[in-house]
């Protein structure tokens, strides 16, 4: 990854909620400071046992001095939420990217609301803090499957009542279902913003409900790739093989079938930024100049695939000919 790392001291862990804990992490150079940060961010987590996991930072982004991320004990974990919770302790020091923000804040946006499933809710808290610094208009809806397991739930009361935000609290324990967002979310004027982060079934829901209501301005954070974009014979770049010209680079490689173009990057020597390599971290997000691509990622909307500017090397592909990027 040619992007530098940053090295973070775990200054302290909280447990937030059921299987979720809290990391603050501090510069591990006394006195210095963290690159700064817009709400709605992420790091990469370069973890103790080699994975390494993107999490959203929940604090607001005028601090500098530190980075605080929530991390959910994954009832499906391949390893990195059970090396954060049972390995990783107070004191220790791990690398970590700069921020990176894929879900970034439209401030001029008449009014906002921040939809959030379980620990969904980590960038959203972030993002809660410059909407009510300018005192404009948001609502807050937060959802989980109990309140035993909903991180963070005091702070966000206290922050929604200092800002004057509309809460609206949903546990599927205590009402015997998941929420349903067409009723939560209708009333809102053409030119709201909506905003949700959680599990793929609710951002699956959220969407389904925004285009009932017929919302435009809608915004997603996936923190799992959607699944059809990691089918076996997606990820590995299976399909006829193609080229791939580097443009500034003065390049032509082939991308033989079955093999990621990630891959053939790094093999050919390309200093190219990847974390996730599975489409949601957006670390690999590279300008395409010409070509047909046949994204795969969970991180670009409809628009911006239509529009053809980028695509993510990890999973995405050149659908037929040849393929030119701006590298
Ligand atoms: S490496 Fe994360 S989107 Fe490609």
């Amino acid at each position: 990854m040619s992007t530098p790392m940053l090295t973070a001291l775990v200054k302290s862990m909280r447990h937030e909620a059921d299987g979720v804990v809290s990391l603050e992490l501090r510069p591990a150079q006394a006195g210095s400071s963290f690159p700064a940060f817009t709400a709605g961010a992420h790091i990469d987590v370069h973890l103790p046992n080699a994975l390494v996991r993107s999490y959203s930072l929940l604090n607001p982004e005028t601090e500098r001095d530190r980075y605080v991320v929530g991390v959910l004990l994954d009832r499906n974990t391949r390893g990195g939420s059970r090396c954060v919770h049972e390995q990783l302790r107070v004191g220790m020091t791990v690398p970590i990217s700069a921020p990176r923000n894929n879900f970034p804040l439209d401030l001029a946006a008449p009014c906002s609301v921040l939809v959030a499933g379980g620990i969904g809710i980590t960038p959203l808290m972030s993002m809660h803090a410059p909407l009510a610094s300018r005192r404009m208009p948001v609502e807050f809806i937060y959802c989980a499957r109990s309140r035993r397991e909903a991180a963070f739930l005091d702070e966000l009361a206290v922050m929604a009542q200092a800002a004057g935000t509309k809460l609206t609290l949903h546990f599927d324990d205590e009402r015997s279902a998941p929420p349903d967002l067409a009723t939560l979310l209708q009333g809102h004027g053409a030119d709201t913003h909506l905003y949700c982060c959680g599990p793929g079934p609710m951002l699956d829901a959220f969407e389904q409900a925004c285009a009932s209501l017929a919302y435009v301005n809608v915004h997603t954070e996936r923190f799992a790739a959607i699944p059809s974009s990691v089918a076996p014979a997606d990820a590995t770049g299976a399909g006829s093989g193609y080229q791939v010209e580097l443009r500034r680079s003065g390049k032509t490689l082939d991308v033989p079938s079955g093999k990621p173009l990630l891959d053939v990057l790094l093999d050919a020597g390309v200093a190219q930024d990847y974390s996730c390599r599975e489409g949601i971290c957006g670390a690999c997000e590279t300008r395409v100049l010409s070509g047909e691509v046949e994204h795969h990622d969970s991180i670009l909307t409809k628009a911006e695939r239509e529009s053809n500017k980028t695509m993510m090397v990890c999973v995405s592909r050149c659908r037929r000919g040849t393929l030119v990027l701006d590298i």
